[in-house]
């Protein structure tokens, strides 16, 4: 065979394939496919007869072989993808059929509670600091102010861990987040404006509106001059960002150990009006009872003591701290009446959300 003669077949493979894949159902496609392209498939054969040819000729039609070889399984590749649709409408397959449902899922409602509250204080400007649940005596009481035996610790009813700190004390579950407020003011340097969200624990009976584990928003401020006027600023621009725009805070005088003076923060009832709103509508409430208030918070300027205790002198740097239960956060902002609900995970109830 000569040069002449083995481009002509080259050129009737091509017209004998064209002609085939024209008269060709989506069946036929893969005998079309061996007998042009397959192990004894013609081009394949006439590939094979270059060995023949000196090797500058060689190059030259083995360049027009293959590319004879590209265009075809190209063809074929194009026929196939055509032929796929047209199968699948004459197959088994119900194309109208409803998909599975495929349920996303979502973020729990005390972690949607947790991720609105710290948004509302970092616009204020502050930052967000975590600390361990397991903590020492020292961080969840001593250094906040609560000498040993005082009977301030009978308000917090402590679960401890058969394990002891380097002193010699027992480790205990934290009861609350303000440890974190001592740990930060130990690490970072003033001036320093926090919030810590996360689960605490006390030793408490299970009703509608305790747990024996639970979650709390600790927040605090450590700067020069901070007075009770800066605190109450922060939290009734929190409470506005949280409830809108008309709600308002009440304080009323409360003891903890480790700020003085110390506060209950109430907001107005978002449910029947502002606490100053119609007595009318305030009577029926079963949110805040007829009072008008809501208690969400404890919170106060930081003792002289626990600034000490921190490192610092409380003549030069003062503060204010104040911590919040998020399940009563969450109740309100979704209305759930029973906080045990968040802990069931009963998607009954979580889809509602
Ligand atoms: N840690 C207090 C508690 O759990 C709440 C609180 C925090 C009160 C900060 C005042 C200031 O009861």
């Amino acid at each position: 065979m000569n040069q002449a003669d083995w481009k002509n077949k080259l050129a009737l493979i091509r017209d004998g394939f064209l002609s085939g894949l024209a008269k060709t159902d989506a069946a036929g496609l893969a005998e079309l496919e061996t007998r042009h392209l397959g192990r004894k498939g013609d081009l394949t054969l006439l590939l094979r007869e270059l060995k023949d040819f000196p090797i500058e000729e060689r190059k030259v039609l083995g360049a027009l072989g293959n590319a004879l070889k590209e265009e075809l399984a190209a063809k074929l590749d194009e026929r196939k993808a055509g032929a796929g649709a047209v199968d699948l409408k004459k197959s088994q397959f119900d194309l109208t059929m409803a998909g599975y449902p495929f349920p996303k899922g979502s973020l729990h409602p005390l972690t949607l509670t947790i991720n609105k509250m710290y948004d509302g204080f970092q616009k204020l400007g502050f930052t967000i600091a975590e600390g361990p649940l397991i903590e020492e005596d020292y961080f969840n009481f001593e250094a906040l102010n609560f000498p040993p035996d005082h009977p301030a610790r009978d308000m917090q009813d402590t679960f401890y861990v058969d394990l002891k700190d380097a002193s010699g004390k027992d480790l205990l579950l934290r009861t609350h987040t303000s440890p974190v407020q001592i740990r930060t003011m130990k690490s970072l340097r003033p001036p320093l404006r926090t919030v810590s969200a996360g689960r605490v624990f006390r030793s408490e009976a299970v009703d509608a509106s305790h747990s024996f584990a639970f979650h709390q928003l600790e927040g605090f401020c450590l700067d020069r001059n901070i007075t009770m006027a800066d605190l109450k600023w922060t939290l009734e621009a929190f409470m506005q960002d949280l409830f809108g725009s008309s709600a308002k805070i009440a304080f009323s005088p409360s003891f903890f150990p480790f700020v003085e003076p110390g506060a209950q923060v109430a907001v107005s009832c978002v449910f029947c009006g502002s606490g100053a709103g119609p007595e009318q509508s305030r009577r029926a409430c079963p949110v805040c009872k007829g009072t008008g208030w809501i208690e969400l918070l404890g919170a106060g300027v930081i003792h002289p003591n626990v600034i000490k205790a921190c490192g610092y002198d409380p003549i030069d740097w003062s503060g204010f701290a104040f911590g919040a239960g998020i399940e009563r956060f969450a109740m309100l902002l979704y209305g759930i009446k029973d906080m045990r609900m968040f802990y069931e995970n009963d998607l009954r109830i979580l889809k509602q959300l």
